[in-house]
């Protein structure tokens, strides 16, 4: 492995004509196709130059035909997982899966019937209420709150949930999208504890787990004791090297026979596999050199948050989480007025596109998301505009 290269975040790269969301649906969801982007959560930061090169060492062959689930992967997700979480995984656990929301619905499909409930605790990732209601299945919406700055588990109303007849699923983001938590051993085990003694599966979406700011570390429910016979854990190469396009996703059950009941509902669907392109991506990113470029993107993401927040925090009544984990800022903007107010002010005024609190669940109004996976020098003029309009 080359130690010596240093990663340039720095420098702004085009993503002009490269059918990205973040870019191309502006027009449609801000009503202006210049909006400067800062919601889709993915990263204007350029995946490592070792997978780019993978990729097109692949693509020197003319043939894309059909693939096997061949070993690599499964040895580079079970390297990854133990080396940099610390957690064993026998490599039969593993189930392949294009997206981590693929796997969220095919879990809520096989974990509950219709008209059974499905446990979140919001605000959170706006597909966890989606992918349970068109299913068919109940969203109960289990607020967290605030203290201190950041988010907590209300336990009892999380037990007066768990415990009616009708729960049967939980689906977890750990870490927390869009708050940048990250849960303590403690309260995980008290959630699992919970969910065990009421027969409730739990998916935890470990898909933000790589980007860790220090001195925390990510908890993996994969470390819980309690949670193991009821666990689903879904995790993916999309956020860490930038590839979610690339559609390279993977759960890890350690259960049988919970397996066994995913792997069904995978197969019904036929979403129990990766595409060519993501299995390449995913057999060389989570590698020592996979390891090294995350080590260097979570320090230029963290120095992005910090100075986010500090000057988010110039705006006189703004509450803004400072995150633990994932490249996301959560602020509260309700002092500036009702929210499609302020949508409208920092599209316009402040030519900036946030993700609006209400993606997350009803809990999330009047709050707004700001993606810090950009170069500094665009990012913190953006920030610096909008302090400027609601200053
Ligand atoms: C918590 C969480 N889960 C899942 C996803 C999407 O994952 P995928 O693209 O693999 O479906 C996101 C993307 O923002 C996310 O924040």
């Amino acid at each position: 492995m080359d130690k010596e290269v240093v990663y340039d975040f720095d420098t702004p790269v085009s993503r002009a004509g490269t059918f990205a969301e973040k870019y191309e649906a502006r027009e449609r969801f801000f009503g202006k196709a210049d909006v400067e982007p800062f919601w889709v959560a993915d990263m204007d930061l350029p995946s490592p130059g070792f997978l780019v090169d993978a990729l097109r060492e692949r693509l020197g062959h003319p043939m894309f035909g059909y693939t096997e689930q061949y070993g690599q992967v499964f040895d580079a997700i079970g390297w990854w997982m133990n080396d940099q979480h610390g957690v064993e995984v026998d490599r039969n656990w593993i189930s392949l899966s294009p997206s981590v929301v693929a796997s969220i619905s095919v879990a809520v499909q096989t974990m509950a019937e219709p008209g059974e409930s499905v446990v979140v605790l919001s605000p959170v990732y706006g597909p966890f209420f989606s992918c349970t209601t068109i299913n068919g299945r109940s969203v109960a919406d289990c607020r967290l709150t605030v203290g201190q700055g950041r988010f907590e588990i209300d336990f009892d109303a999380l037990e007066k949930h768990v415990s009616q007849p009708e729960t049967k699923m939980l689906i977890l983001c750990n870490p927390h999208n869009p708050g940048g938590r990250i849960w303590s051993r403690d309260e995980l085990e008290r959630l699992a504890r919970l969910c065990a003694d009421n027969d409730t599966v739990v998916l935890s979406d470990e898909i933000h787990c790589d980007i860790v700011y220090p001195p925390q570390h990510h908890v993996s429910m994969l470390g819980i004791d309690a949670a193991r016979e009821n666990l689903i854990v879904a995790h993916s190469i999309g956020k860490t090297f930038n590839a979610s396009g690339l559609q390279a996703s993977f759960t890890i059950i350690p259960d049988a026979r919970l397996r066994s009941r995913f792997r069904a509902g995978l197969d019904r669907s036929h979403a129990g596999d990766v595409n060519l392109l993501g299995k390449v991506a995913l057999a060389r990113a989570l590698s020592p050199e996979g390891a090294e470029y995350k080590r260097q993107l979570v320090a230029y993401l963290h120095e992005n948050t910090r100075q986010v927040c500090d000057r988010l925090r110039l705006l006189e009544g703004a509450e803004v989480m400072e995150p633990e984990a994932t490249f996301l800022v959560w602020c509260d903007f309700r002092k500036f007025g009702a929210w499609q107010e302020v949508f409208a002010r920092l599209v316009n005024e402040a030519n900036v596109a946030l993700s609006g609190g209400t993606f997350f669940g009803a809990a999330g109004e009047g709050w707004f998301r700001v993606n810090c996976a950009h170069p500094r020098s665009l990012l913190l003029p953006a920030v610096d505009r909008i302090v400027d309009a609601f200053g």
